[in-house]
């Protein structure tokens, strides 16, 4: 619904000119996510002595954790050219197929919110992964034919934040497929760091520090959170970002020690005034709210979870107490042990 708000993960008009000069092009200078570059650097080497493509790749997680920048030093890595799309962008199969044939051996193409591929398109991408064969159907009726196209061999790069909506043929058709995780404030901390120093902005360590663990453990929030830091740092402080000038920032910008804003602190104030603290059902709670049920999953319960401030369980989502004791509010536990002591108290 709030497209603008600083803590939204996902891409926004004003990251784009931002995220392309701090993306690292080279696996040595992306921070984090040890577990698919230790493996990601194994099947490149190893592709690169074969002289071969790399095998196809899916990457998956929530919004904003560096899935594009990966994939990009996937091709830099492997010295061939990056193309870019995504799911909604390849409409019909024809489109699939001018991207395909307009590659070059080993090429990457990346292909965004993968999940959101037709099915029509989906048929033409399996042959094409699995034999780099394009099927081409000529005419109409009982004159129809198939011809047969060679493609040269690339790597798909897929991305999703939901893998579960992947069709299992298409997940099948992938030959490496990493999980990204939510960076720990340290990692986000020599993030902050490293993209003060690309732009030329002072920030100590107490001060990077801040904007880090504040940042839902996604990349893109701790460096959007820099670019604001610094605008408070320039007007009300001097110029460098410290502890105390990037909390004046944070605190001006609603945004709380954890890195909650008001909208996440609205969720979870909404499941425990009107639902007892859940279980609520998503479809429930989005309405409740006024967000997109998918926004919800995507963007705010990854963060939430993570912290232990909600839990998913099948009958809907819950707050824990840690969440009540977030915002100031007791527990229904405590309240009732409580409750019952003072009716013991008093009689
Ligand atoms: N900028 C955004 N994500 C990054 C990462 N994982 N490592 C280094 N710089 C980044």
């Amino acid at each position: 619904m709030d497209d603008e708000r600083i803590t939204t993960p996902e891409l926004t008009q004003q990251d784009d000119e931002i995220e392309l000069s701090l993306r690292p092009k080279y696996l040595r200078e992306y921070i984090g996510q040890e577990k698919a570059k230790e493996n990601l650097a194994v099947f490149i080497a190893a592709a690169r002595q074969r002289g071969e493509a790399l095998d196809h790749v899916l990457l998956y997680g929530p919004p904003g954790l560096g899935k594009t920048t990966l994939a990009g030093i996937v091709a830099n890595e492997m010295g061939v050219n990056f193309r870019v799309t995504s799911g909604p962008a390849i409409e019909k199969p024809g489109d699939l197929a001018a991207l395909l044939t307009n590659l070059n051996e080993g090429d990457v193409l990346f292909i965004d919110e993968i999940h959101r591929l037709s099915r029509a398109v989906e048929e033409v991408l399996y042959p094409a992964m699995e034999d780099y064969v394009l099927d081409i159907i000529i005419g109409k009726g009982p004159s129809a034919r198939s011809i047969r196209l060679d493609l040269p061999h690339f790597t798909l790069v897929g991305a999703t934040t939901r893998a579960g909506q992947l069709s299992a043929p298409l997940r099948d058709r992938f030959g490496c497929i990493f999980r990204l995780e939510l960076y720990t404030p340290a990692q986000l901390g020599l993030i902050v760091t490293r993209s003060a120093g690309i732009l030329g902005i002072a920030a100590d360590p107490d001060g990077a520090l801040e904007l880090a663990s504040r940042s839902r453990g996604t990349p893109r929030i701790a460096n959007r959170l820099l670019k604001r830091a610094r605008d408070f740092a320039q007007v009300v402080g001097n110029g460098s970002i410290t502890l105390q000038s990037a909390q004046t920032a944070l605190r001006n910008m609603d945004i709380d020690e954890l890195g909650l804003d008001l909208i996440d602190r609205r969720l979870l104030h909404v499941m425990i005034t009107q639902y007892n603290g859940g279980p609520v059902g998503l479809e429930t709670l989005a309405a409740a709210v006024g967000e997109e049920s998918v926004t919800i999953e995507d963007v705010y319960e990854p963060y939430l979870m993570q912290i232990g401030f909600l839990g998913r369980t099948p009958r809907g989502r819950i707050a824990t107490p840690m969440a009540y004791a977030h915002l100031g509010m007791r527990p229904p536990q405590a309240a009732s042990i409580e409750n019952e002591q003072l009716t013991i108290d008093s009689l």
